[in-house]
């Protein structure tokens, strides 16, 4: 055992080779591009590759060591081609898009959203610190910040339990995810705070209209969808385009559900897919990609509120097809045909 301790990142974002690191259990990250040019990053949460082959997400530029934090460089939207890991683009995030310096760690995840070709796309940035939205557009290389109550958490639904830790969060909104396109070209944007058990949406032609926040109706454009059930405070969740199920990484159940969007989101028509105390404990970020649901656990109240331990299995990285986990559930269409 070596006798000092080593503080910091070495590499904010890593990746595991699925040709190569399958066979070995708990395989080493390998850093992304390689280490010297990992630098370029100083922190990335999640990140999402669009249909396009570009790896998109943002990186908050703060340094997050407990008790020592250090705004590094500025927060900004960072794209890199897949087809040769080169970074295409660094976009700085305005001043007026972020509110105050608690805003970029707060910079969690990011939506693309491609409206035909590959050079009209759109980032939705959420901002669960500050509740916010930031809409960037490729095309014009730029961004606006939009807000709203329904980005704000539910004071009521604060209280967590996890990973056998009692604490009390207050982060907003976290996740956004997209339907395919409708009338218009127009498509229905999900969201919901982490601290909340609602489920909203907004049509994405208001989010991309940079002055349809000047409208005197733009607060009523918002809907409420509905409410998942109690403890069902989650995480990312994501659409599949085949099923029309949207998929959802709950922290307060340490479960993976599902909604069939033709149905009204209700308690009854979440049906839990897979749940484990120990190993779903803190699921930090779900997507579909194909006809199959990727989940990332990473046990993440343990290690803040209390210790990593090195001796158990901490992160997970599960996949599952999508016919198969919904199979006989609410979420199932036949199923849906069946009731109607
Ligand atoms: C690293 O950042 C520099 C400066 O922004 C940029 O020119 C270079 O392409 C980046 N390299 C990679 C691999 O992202
Ligand atoms: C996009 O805007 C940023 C400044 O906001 C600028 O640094 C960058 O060069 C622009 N990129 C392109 C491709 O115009
Ligand atoms: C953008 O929103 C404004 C205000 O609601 C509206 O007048 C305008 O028609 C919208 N533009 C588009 C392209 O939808």
């Amino acid at each position: 055992m070596p006798d000092y301790i080593i503080t910091g990142i070495l590499a904010t974002l890593n990746y595991i080779d699925l040709k190569r690191d399958t066979n070995i259990r708990s395989p080493s990250l390998r850093p992304y591009p390689n280490l010297r040019q990992s630098r370029n990053l100083t922190f990335v949460y999640r990140t999402r590759a669009d249909g396009c082959g570009r790896l998109w997400m943002v990186d908050t530029g703060l340094f997050e060591i407990p008790g020592a934090p250090r705004q590094v460089q500025a927060p900004a939207i960072v794209i890199y081609d897949l087809a040769t890991n080169q970074q295409i683009m660094r976009y700085p995030l305005k001043s007026s898009d972020l509110i105050n310096a608690n805003t970029p760690a707060g910079l969690a995840s990011i939506t693309v959203d491609i409206v035909g070709d590959c050079r009209n796309a759109y980032a939705y940035v959420i901002d669960l610190a500050t509740f916010g939205l930031i809409v960037y557009s490729l095309r014009e290389n730029d961004s606006w910040r939009l807000s709203h109550n329904y980005f704000h958490p539910s004071p009521t639904a604060g209280n967590m339990r996890i990973s056998g830790q009692y604490f009390q969060w207050g982060d907003g909104i976290f996740s956004i995810t997209l339907t395919e396109p409708g009338c218009h070209g127009c498509r229905i944007a999900y969201f919901h705070p982490l601290v909340s058990i609602e489920e909203f949406s907004v049509s994405t032609c208001v989010l991309r209209n940079r002055t349809a926040s000047q409208d005197s109706t733009f607060f009523s454009m918002f809907s409420k969808v509905g409410d998942r059930g109690e403890n069902s405070q989650c995480t990312k969740h994501d659409y599949h385009a085949g099923s029309r199920v949207v998929f959802f990484a709950e922290i307060g159940r340490d479960a993976v559900s599902c909604w069939h969007t033709g149905s009204a989101l209700t308690p009854s028509n979440i049906a839990i897919l897979a749940q484990d105390r120990q190993r779903m404990s803190y699921p930090s970020d779900l997507h579909v990609t194909g006809d199959e649901v990727w989940v990332m656990v990473n046990t993440l109240p343990r290690f803040v509120y209390s210790r990593l331990d090195t001796n158990e299995y901490n992160f997970y990285i599960y996949r599952g097809n999508v016919r198969d986990l919904i199979a006989g559930t609410v979420c199932d269409s036949d199923f849906q045909r069946f009731l109607r």
